[in-house]
């Protein structure tokens, strides 16, 4: 990123990871979990499977951010919001990117209503006159719930394929957004560890 280049190494240490994103309700997550049960059983040692306080909405993901725009990027998101009503998210079907055939990550599908879209660009044109480049692929919301290991044999791959195109979920539900939160995340050796830092509400409708 532009302003990270001529930062001293010592400043350079301290970058967080962060990212942007929407809460979806426990009850949604426990939902989801109950529904793909079968699923990861089935293929259970094939996939990084995501813990259920870990499932979240990504809106944008951020990368590096230095401590002292913490404050810059909480302002930027209580701005954004404050253009938006609160709006309803609903929860529906299995996919995986980049496809069905060559699944690495495994997702449960999120509706796009026109006002998660616009929020979505607002929060995307935002951070990128902050500095944080823009995602050259579209939007696409889900919900990640496993990550296909690296190494799997192409016997694997083909079990994997099996078990997705043979579990058909419908509905799991519809979640109230009423607030988007900035993210810390933690790469540690037992996986991701993420850390609300802020939180901004919607405009109640
Ligand atoms: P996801 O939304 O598909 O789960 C924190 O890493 C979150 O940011 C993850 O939920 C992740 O994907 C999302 N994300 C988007 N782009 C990313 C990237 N280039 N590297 C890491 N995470 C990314």
């Amino acid at each position: 990123m532009p302003w990270a280049v001529n930062l001293p190494r010592h400043e350079n240490m301290s970058l967080l990871r962060a990212f942007i994103a929407v809460e979806i309700p426990l009850e949604i997550r426990k939902t989801v979990c109950t529904a793909t049960s079968k699923l990861r059983n089935e293929i259970e040692a094939l996939v990084r499977w995501v813990p259920i306080e870990n499932m979240h909405l990504t809106l944008k993901f951020l990368g590096d951010v230095s401590p002292s725009n913490v404050e810059l990027l909480s302002q930027m998101l209580r701005a954004e919001l404050d253009l938006f009503n609160c709006f309803d998210l609903h929860l529906n079907g299995l996919g995986s990117f980049p496809s069905l055939k060559r699944p690495r990550v495994i997702y449960i599908g999120i509706q796009t209503p026109a006002a998660l879209e616009a929020l979505q660009r607002g929060i995307e044109a935002a951070s990128s006159r902050l500095g944080y480049g823009s995602e050259e692929r579209g939007f696409a919301p889900h919900l990640t719930i496993g990550r296909v290991k690296q190494n799997i044999t192409a016997t694997e791959q083909q079990i994997l394929r099996r078990a997705l195109e043979a579990t058909k979920i419908d509905s799991l539900g519809t979640a109230r957004v009423d607030s988007v939160q900035l993210f810390k995340s933690d790469l540690r050796p037992a996986g991701s560890f993420y850390t609300p830092l802020y939180s901004a509400s919607l405009r109640k409708s």
